[in-house]
């Protein structure tokens, strides 16, 4: 497929928050999976996806997602799926994987039938440049589901077994999040994707807004437990103990901790019909 490429603009290039290539990003990436196919696979049929469409997953991750849709499409439709190191995304025979930043792997104008870019803009400080050129990839009357997590909406404890665990939970999250920023994440961008999506003149812009709650040792609580392990050392530099984050991955496999997901919104917008 022929790529066109978006120029960040300057001082723009974050540095994705997460690796890949660690030993932890497998379980991290199937987490995700888990936790929000279901939800997008949802929004993707309710938004027509049928066999013979062409469709893009950018920031395929574990390709959990991409795997569905190439079932869905087939066997006439093809999907892309691009990541910046795509090593966990499985092979298909109507799948085409492209490793390399969506920037420099945009797909051709009015190519595609569908563009799912979830838990990615989020994390890129020039995502709404980048999502400009993604629209301009849709077909006419193609879509797009822009999903990203409200992590500013922090009331996620439902229960906990102490208070010394509750200390720990909001330490870690204060401490990811703003590792996070410092790697370019906006937090909060979710909230303002409808009005930039209608500002790039698609149409039957939506927001579909949810989160479920998790006990220790399962969903949310198994992708926190990762990301305390795949970034350790961040969190350590910046103040937590090694004894804190034994602690705390105790209370996140503890059935007496719930937690809910951050607030996921997935956007769906519409090019116009020629
Ligand atoms: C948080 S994971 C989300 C994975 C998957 N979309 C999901 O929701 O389950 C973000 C993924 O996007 C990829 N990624 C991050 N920045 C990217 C970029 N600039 N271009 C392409 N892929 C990127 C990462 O390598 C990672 O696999």
């Amino acid at each position: 497929m022929t790529t066109t490429t978006v120029e960040p603009a300057g001082g723009t290039t974050g540095r994705y928050m997460f690796d890949n290539a660690t030993t932890e990003a497998r379980n991290q990436l199937q987490y995700l999976g888990a936790i929000l196919d279901f939800g997008t696979r949802r929004v993707l049929s309710q938004a027509g996806l049928a066999t013979g469409w062409n469709v893009t997953d950018v920031g395929a991750g574990a390709g959990t997602l991409t795997t569905w849709i190439c079932d869905q499409v087939a066997p006439s439709g093809r999907v892309t799926a691009v990541d910046l190191d795509p090593r966990h995304i499985p092979s298909g025979p109507n799948l085409t994987v492209c490793a390399g930043d969506i920037r420099n792997l945009i797909p051709p104008e009015a190519s595609q039938d569908a563009i799912v870019v979830r838990l990615v803009l989020m994390h890129l400080p020039d995502r709404e440049q980048v999502l400009a050129s993604l629209v301009r990839a849709l077909v006419p009357g193609g879509v797009i589901v822009v999903a990203d997590w409200d992590c500013t909406w922090r009331d996620l404890l439902r229960r906990s077994p102490s208070q010394r665990a509750s200390q720990l939970f909001e330490r870690f999250q204060d401490t990811l999040l703003a590792f996070g920023e410092s790697r370019g994440a906006d937090m909060g961008w979710a909230k303002r994707a409808p009005e930039v999506m209608d500002g790039l003149g698609l149409v039957d812009v939506t927001s579909h807004i949810d989160s479920r709650s998790w006990r220790g040792g399962t969903g949310i609580c198994l992708l926190h437990h990762s990301n305390s392990i795949q970034k350790e050392a961040e969190l350590v530099a910046a103040g937590m103990s090694l004894d804190d984050l034994v602690e705390l991955r105790e209370a996140l496999m503890d059935p007496e901790l719930m937690v809910s997901a951050y607030l996921m919104h997935t956007t769906v917008g519409r090019r116009p019909a020629a």
